[in-house]
């Protein structure tokens, strides 16, 4: 029925590089220049919420980001495009009569999409967002089984097929031109490694002053480190992937820092320079590697994204100790923020 309107609500998690992704090769296409690997979340804490509906009688596709309608980036179009472009296929392999392909061409969506934490501030909210507006818009077309949604939701934001797979996942930068190679793969699933935690301090949810999208333009352009950076990014998630089938915390943690560290070096390599990471983050990352120290071996990592919030992965024997340190040192009393201590706005900035 022509008038009708269908409704479906999808979840889709985080994912935190522990290998990153920084510059693409192919704008439009997001063609990565080197792979990366990844941990997804549980979507249940950090992640997106999307409704998508769809009718004929729509007018037009329309996105309610956070509960406001926003205009449709060029991205997001590309990603709805290409899925209306496998529906049809899927439509035509499966035989569908002519006529209601006819009606389903003329569907129009409304997105209605909510981030459970802050947009655009290194917190990776697009890789949940483009993920989770993907496998909505595949799973109201019916077709999320039988389409590559990590290839439909690179589209939107490299990062994000990532997020489609639960567990250690893989992008592989890929060879072929058209970017029908750049997918991701999970490596190991969650439960390979139960005991794996990630405490996310968000040091600041404002909006970051430069995007990732033009600080890695900027450092394509610009830095000589980024030269060496396939390789590299190869070699370390080779090592990522031995220390998870061996279940060896302080390797991981190891090349997790280092690679994190590798991403800001690139920026601050970058002319201008970028810089993400504020007074916070490296009050941070110096209380890890003290506190590394004081334990006797790596056993908590930080990592951060384009942005100064930090993620912190170890172990679930280590959850207890940790929290306390922390509230310990950067709460005061009252859980507020403590000036001369890292600036974390209360106990509800640790997810
Ligand atoms: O997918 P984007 O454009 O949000 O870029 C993400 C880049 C990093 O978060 C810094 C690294 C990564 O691999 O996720």
């Amino acid at each position: 029925d022509p008038d009708s309107e269908w409704e479906c609500t999808v979840e889709a998690p985080v994912n935190i590089a522990l290998v990153k992704y920084w510059g693409k090769k192919d704008e439009k296409l997001i063609l990565p220049y080197n792979d990366s690997i990844s941990l997804t979340l549980d979507e249940t804490v950090l992640g997106t919420r999307t409704t998508v509906s769809y009718s004929a009688t729509y007018e037009e596709d329309c996105l309610v980001l956070n509960g406001e309608e926003q205009k449709i980036s060029s991205r997001l179009e590309n990603v709805i495009e290409e899925i209306r472009r496998a529906f049809r296929k899927h439509a035509v392999r499966n035989k569908m009569n002519a006529q209601n392909l006819m009606i389903m061409t003329r569907f129009r969506f409304r997105i209605v999409t909510e981030n459970k934490m802050p947009t655009a501030a290194g917190l990776a909210s697009s890789a949940s967002g483009m993920a989770c507006i993907t496998f909505a818009l595949c799973t109201a077309l019916g077709i999320a089984e039988s389409v590559d949604m990590s290839r439909l939701a690179r589209l939107g934001s490299g990062s994000a097929c990532r997020s489609i797979y639960g567990g250690l996942v893989q992008w592989e930068a890929g060879k072929e031109e058209d970017g029908s190679d750049s997918v991701a793969k999970q490596i190991y699933p969650a439960h390979a490694w139960p005991e794996l935690r990630v405490l996310v301090l968000v040091v600041n949810g404002e909006k970051k002053k430069i995007g990732s999208t033009k600080g890695m333009q900027m450092s394509i352009e610009t830095s000589d480190f980024m030269i060496s950076r396939p390789k590299q990014c190869k070699d370390r998630i080779q090592e990522v992937c031995w220390a998870f089938q061996a279940k060896h915390f302080p390797a991981l943690g190891e090349v997790i820092m280092k690679d994190s560290n590798t991403l800001h070096a690139i920026c601050r390599d970058t002319l201008p320079p970028v810089n993400y990471l504020n007074e916070t983050s490296e009050v941070l990352i110096e209380f890890v590697h003290d506190l590394n120290s004081i334990i006797g071996e790596v056993s908590v990592a930080y990592t951060f994204d384009a942005g100064p919030n930090c993620f912190l992965v170890f172990q679930e024997k280590h959850e207890h100790l940790l929290k306390w340190i922390l509230s310990q040192t950067f709460l005061d009393s009252n859980g507020l923020l403590n000036t001369d201590k890292p600036k974390f706005d209360n106990d509800e900035n640790l997810y």
